[in-house]
């Protein structure tokens, strides 16, 4: 893809890389600290570790299920991942001790999960912060750095559709003399709908939703789901569905914006909305909880490069393929 910074020449760039890292850097400030945000270290394990796992379970996905508690100590990449979780303890490790040493107050403002969970938990074991971590960087950053990524994706393909956009981050931006707050952020409906057509155009899964019946049960409609079935909502084929959305495959940047100015309808079809037709999220009590954390760093990074850079993919490429593997979608690396 090509990058243009405002007032030079047109660059190529790798987008994945460069994005992984930055929602790495913004993920630790919120969740551990500002200074692991700023440790090599960290970064190297947030952003290796996850990559590694994903291999790992890869490889031992291709083994029988009842043979994975014999071998998953063989499987290629298991040494690593327990090398790196060693690197993980020792700086969480280190974060304990400096709150320990100043009464457990915050090591940062506002407080980061880290620090809320550290200062209610004073005796929870390193093992179980790393955990934490780990979960909520597997959770969290894969996914927000794939909405990152296929937004520049998308965005290149028409940059014309995007100086709307454009416009509305750079006025926000003047308006608040570049100090944005959730209302700041709220304010920007364009970009909002963008984000929203980005997750409908190339959902992280293609199915959301996912559960297991722990007992037999019959719904209202008299629909039988038996015990110990799969259940899963086709998200991926809903968003592509002609009966819902006019003109599914094509990209449109103010989709959602122009569905916002009906009747009674500008708090409905947000990005973080959640409901039987935004299904990004999951559905139910245990809807994605860190999408509002998801919608910040998001928004905070498409702000930073709408406001200097301008974006084309290289001659002839058209939009970058994405590819899908085990009902998730990411970009082709
Ligand atoms: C664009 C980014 C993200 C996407 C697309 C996404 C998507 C999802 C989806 C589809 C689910 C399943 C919901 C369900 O089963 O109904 C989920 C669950 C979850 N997500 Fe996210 N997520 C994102 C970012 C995050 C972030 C930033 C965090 C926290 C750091 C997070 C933490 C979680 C957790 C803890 C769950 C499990 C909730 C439960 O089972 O009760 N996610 N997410």
């Amino acid at each position: 893809m090509h990058s243009l910074i405002t007032g030079t020449d047109w660059v190529p760039i790798k987008v994945h890389p460069k994005l992984f890292r930055l929602t790495c850097k913004l993920s630790a400030v919120i969740l551990l600290s500002s200074d692991a945000a700023r440790d090599d270290r960290w970064l190297e394990f947030e952003d290796e570790y996850i990559n590694n796992a994903l291999s790992y379970i890869t490889a031992l996905k291709s083994w029988p299920k009842f043979l994975r508690p014999l071998v998953y100590r063989h499987v290629k990449g298991y040494d690593i991942l327990q090398q790196q979780w060693a690197t993980g303890q020792n700086i969480i490790k280190k974060f304990l001790d400096q709150k320990k040493a100043q009464g457990w107050e915050p090591l940062q403002k506002p407080p980061s999960f880290f620090d809320y969970v550290s200062s209610q938990n004073k005796n929870l074991p390193v093992d179980d912060h790393v955990s934490m971590q780990i979960t909520m960087f597997i959770a969290g950053v894969h996914t927000s750095a794939a909405t990152a990524t296929n937004a520049l994706y998308d965005a290149a393909v028409d940059w014309d559709q995007m100086r709307e956009i454009q416009k509305e981050v750079r006025e926000t931006y003047r308006s608040c003399s570049g100090n944005f707050t959730r209302q700041g952020l709220n304010q920007m409906v364009k970009l909002d709908s963008f984000l929203k057509e980005v997750s409908r155009f190339s959902s992280p899964d293609l199915t959301t939703f996912a559960r297991k019946s722990s007992s037999s049960i019959t719904l209202s409609n008299g629909f039988r789901v038996p015990n110990g079935a799969k259940l899963e909502v086709a998200t991926g084929a809903i968003y592509r569905d002609e009966q819902l959305y006019k003109d599914p495959l094509s990209f449109k940047a103010l989709r959602f914006y122009e569905m916002r100015q009906g009747e009674n309808a500008q708090t409905k079809h947000q990005w973080t909305s959640v409901s039987r037709r935004d299904l990004d999220w999951g559905y139910g009590r245990h809807a994605c909880p860190g999408r509002y954390m998801a919608d910040i760093t998001v928004k905070l990074i498409m702000i930073e490069l709408f406001l200097h850079y301008e974006f084309k993919s290289l001659p002839g490429q058209g939009r970058h393929p994405n590819i899908e593997f085990d009902g998730q979608v990411c970009s082709d690396p």
